[in-house]
C-alpha cells in the first residue's frame, strides 16, 4: 500500500514539465519538490526494516561454519559495528587491500561463516523478490553510523593508492559514447531529464554520492546499496560491469568518499 502510494507520488513528481537544461540545482523546483517528499518519507523509511533484518543476520550463528559476524572487524576491531562505515574504506592488513563495507562484510561472511564467493557474487544485487543478504547486512552497519562525519582513512599508502586509482576511474573515457562517470557527475549544473547530476569533484557536492545509500529505492521497491548503484552507472556509461566487491570499486568508493570527507552521514536513505 505504502509502495503504491509512493511510486504515485514520485511518478507526479517526475511528470511537472520539463525545465531548461541549464538551471542551477539550486533553483530547480522539481527537485527542491521532491527533497521535500523524501523529508517526509524518510520518517518512515522502509529501510529500516531491511536494517533490522541485517542486524539478525549479523548476530545469528549461520553458514557452513554455523558462526555469527559479532567477530567481524569492521576496522575499529571484531564486533564494533558504531561508526565503522563513516570511516571506510579503509585498509585491513589481513587481506593487504582497502575495502569498502560491503566488500568487508562479504569477506567476513566468507572467513567466519564459510559462505562461497562465487555464490554471494551470482546475484548480488536485491530484486523485488529478493533482498542479498549482505545488502541487509550493509544497511545494518551504515545505519550505525548515523550523525557522524564521514572520515575515510587516508593515512596507509594503500589508501592514498586507492584513491589516486579511483580518481582514474572516474575520469576513464571509454565505450560506445566515449563517457566517464565525470561525463555526467564531473560537470555543474547538468541533468538527465528530471534528475540533477551532482558535480561529485566539488566537496560540498561529492556527500550526495554517499548520503542517502543504502537507500530504499521507490522505483521498484528494494534496498540498494552503493555497490548497485555504482554498478548501474558503469552499466549506463556503456561500461562492462565490474566484480562485485571487488579492488575496483573499494578505489572507486574511497575516491568519492574522500572528496565528500568532513560532512555529515545522515544514514539510510530514500531514492527514487
Ligand atoms: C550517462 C550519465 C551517467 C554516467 C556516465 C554515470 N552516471 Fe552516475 N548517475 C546518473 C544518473 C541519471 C543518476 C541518478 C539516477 C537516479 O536518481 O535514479 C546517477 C546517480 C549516481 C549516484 C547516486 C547519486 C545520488 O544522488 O544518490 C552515484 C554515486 C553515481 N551516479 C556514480 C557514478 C559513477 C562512479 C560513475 C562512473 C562509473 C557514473 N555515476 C557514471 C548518470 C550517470
Amino acid at each position: 500500500m505504502r509502495q503504491a502510494l509512493m511510486l504515485a507520488v514520485a511518478a507526479a513528481v517526475a511528470a511537472v514539465a520539463p525545465w531548461p537544461q541549464a538551471m542551477a540545482q539550486t533553483e530547480d523546483p522539481v527537485a527542491a519538490d521532491f527533497d521535500k517528499f523524501r523529508a517526509i518519507m524518510e520518517e518512515a523509511n522502509p529501510a529500516e526494516l531491511f536494517e533490522a533484518k541485517g542486524e539478525q543476520l549479523w548476530r545469528t550463528p549461520r553458514g557452513p561454519k554455523n558462526a555469527s559476524l559479532e567477530q567481524c572487524d569492521l576496522g575499529l576491531g571484531p564486533g564494533v559495528v558504531k561508526g565503522a562505515y563513516a570511516q571506510m574504506p579503509r585498509y585491513f592488513a589481513d587481506v593487504d587491500r582497502v575495502m569498502d563495507a560491503e566488500a568487508r562484510i562479504v569477506h567476513c561472511m566468507i572467513t567466519l561463516q564459510g559462505f562461497k564467493r562465487e555464490d554471494l557474487a551470482k546475484k548480488p544485487f536485491s530484486s523485488a523478490t529478493k533482498t542479498p543478504d549482505p545488502v541487509s547486512i550493509t544497511t545494518y552497519v551504515a545505519a550505525q553510523s548515523a550523525g557522524m562525519k564521514l572520515a575515510p582513512q587516508q593515512t596507509h599508502p594503500k589508501e592514498k593508492a586507492a584513491y589516486e586509482i579511483g580518481k582514474e576511474i572516474f575520469f576513464y573515457r571509454a565505450g560506445a559514447y566515449d563517457f566517464s562517470c565525470a561525463s555526467c557527475h564531473g560537470v555543474d549544473g547538468q541533468r538527465i531529464r528530471t534528475q540533477p547530476l551532482p558535480n561529485f569533484t566539488r566537496p560540498e557536492q561529492a556527500i550526495r554520492a554517499i548520503q542517502g545509500w543504502p537507500g530504499y529505492r521507490m522505483t521498484g521497491g528494494v534496498m540498494h546499496t552503493l555497490q548497485w548503484r555504482l554498478n548501474d552507472c558503469f552499466r549506463q556509461q556503456r561500461f562492462p560491469e565490474p566484480d562485485y566487491a571487488s579492488e575496483m570499486m573499494s578505489a572507486l568508493l574511497t575516491y568519492l568518499t574522500v572528496n565528500a570527507q568532513g560532512q555529515e552521514y545522515k544514514g539510510l536513505g530514500i531514492k527514487r
